[in-house]
């Protein structure tokens, strides 16, 4: 009888250890907005795409660090000191040089503190920018493409033998 209740609980706690996991791997727990309006109408398409800037050029940290880093206002000023002067955008975004503010951003993409992700991993196996982000370089205004659940993490982790113990993303 015991033995029969023992089976029953470790039965049941199976079945909660693999539905708790087939609901992680599709559940999405980011509640941001995939595509925010921004403080400043910044177009990929026109800087990216139409003038080729590359993306390493703004996104500095990307082949280095865990975060890609967006450029602050002296990149934009590099340029835009001398370039569309007279546009009533680049008039407001010429206010927060002159205040010395950082321009509010919205991030779209963004993983809970527990996770781990680092870019220059992914950099260094030759994942693409577009793989994760879509063509950002089309994009007039940025829109967040991919789940990043843990299942899409998990599903190019074992196509491409890289770590999938817990350990290797959670810390
Ligand atoms: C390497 C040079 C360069 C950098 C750096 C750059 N831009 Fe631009 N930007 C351009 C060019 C070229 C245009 C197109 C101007 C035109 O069509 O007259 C443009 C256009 C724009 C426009 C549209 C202006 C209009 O109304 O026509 C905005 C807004 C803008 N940029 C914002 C930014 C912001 C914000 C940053 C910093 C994150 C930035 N740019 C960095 C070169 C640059
Ligand atoms: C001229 C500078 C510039 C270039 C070139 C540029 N970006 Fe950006 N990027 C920005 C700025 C500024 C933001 C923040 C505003 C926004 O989201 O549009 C941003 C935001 C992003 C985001 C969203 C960040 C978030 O909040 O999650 C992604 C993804 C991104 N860029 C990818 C790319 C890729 C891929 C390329 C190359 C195809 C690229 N960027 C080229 C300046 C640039
Ligand atoms: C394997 C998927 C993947 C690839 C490849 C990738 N990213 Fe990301 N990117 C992410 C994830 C996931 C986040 C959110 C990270 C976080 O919140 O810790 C992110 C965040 C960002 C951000 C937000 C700000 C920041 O500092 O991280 C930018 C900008 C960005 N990526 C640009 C790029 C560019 C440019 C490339 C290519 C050179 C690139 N990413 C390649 C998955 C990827
Ligand atoms: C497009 C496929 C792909 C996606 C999507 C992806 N990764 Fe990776 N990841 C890789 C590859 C390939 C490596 C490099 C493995 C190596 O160098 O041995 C890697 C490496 C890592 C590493 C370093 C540890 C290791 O195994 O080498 C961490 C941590 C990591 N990824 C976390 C994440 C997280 C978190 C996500 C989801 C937000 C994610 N990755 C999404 C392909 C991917
Ligand atoms: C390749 C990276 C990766 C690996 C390996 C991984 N996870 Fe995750 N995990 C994630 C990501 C990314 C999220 C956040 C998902 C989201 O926000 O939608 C997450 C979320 C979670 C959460 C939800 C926490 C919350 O935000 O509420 C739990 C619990 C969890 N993982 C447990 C595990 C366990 C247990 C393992 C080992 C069997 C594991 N993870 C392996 C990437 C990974």
């Amino acid at each position: 009888m015991n033995r029969l209740i023992f089976r029953l609980v470790l039965f049941g706690a199976l079945i909660l250890l693999i539905g708790g996991m087939g609901l992680l791997y599709h559940l999405p727990l980011d509640t941001l907005n995939p595509s925010p309006q921004q403080p400043i109408p910044f177009s990929h398409q026109l800087h990216a795409g139409n003038y080729q800037i590359d993306c390493r050029y703004c996104h500095r940290h990307v082949e280095r660090s865990t975060a890609a880093g967006v450029p602050d206002v002296a990149l934009c000023r590099s340029c835009h000191e001398h370039i569309a002067t007279e546009s009533p955008t680049i008039k407001q975004l010429a206010k927060y040089w002159q205040t010395g503010e950082t321009i509010p951003w919205i991030r779209i993409h963004q993983l809970p503190d527990h996770v781990y992700f680092p870019h220059m991993m992914h950099i260094r196996a030759k994942v693409a920018c577009s793989y994760c982000h879509g063509e950002v370089s089309t994009m007039t205004q940025v829109q967040r493409v991919a789940s990043l659940n843990m299942g899409w993490c998990l599903n190019c982790h074992r196509e491409n033998q890289a770590g999938i113990d817990c350990w290797t993303c959670h810390i």
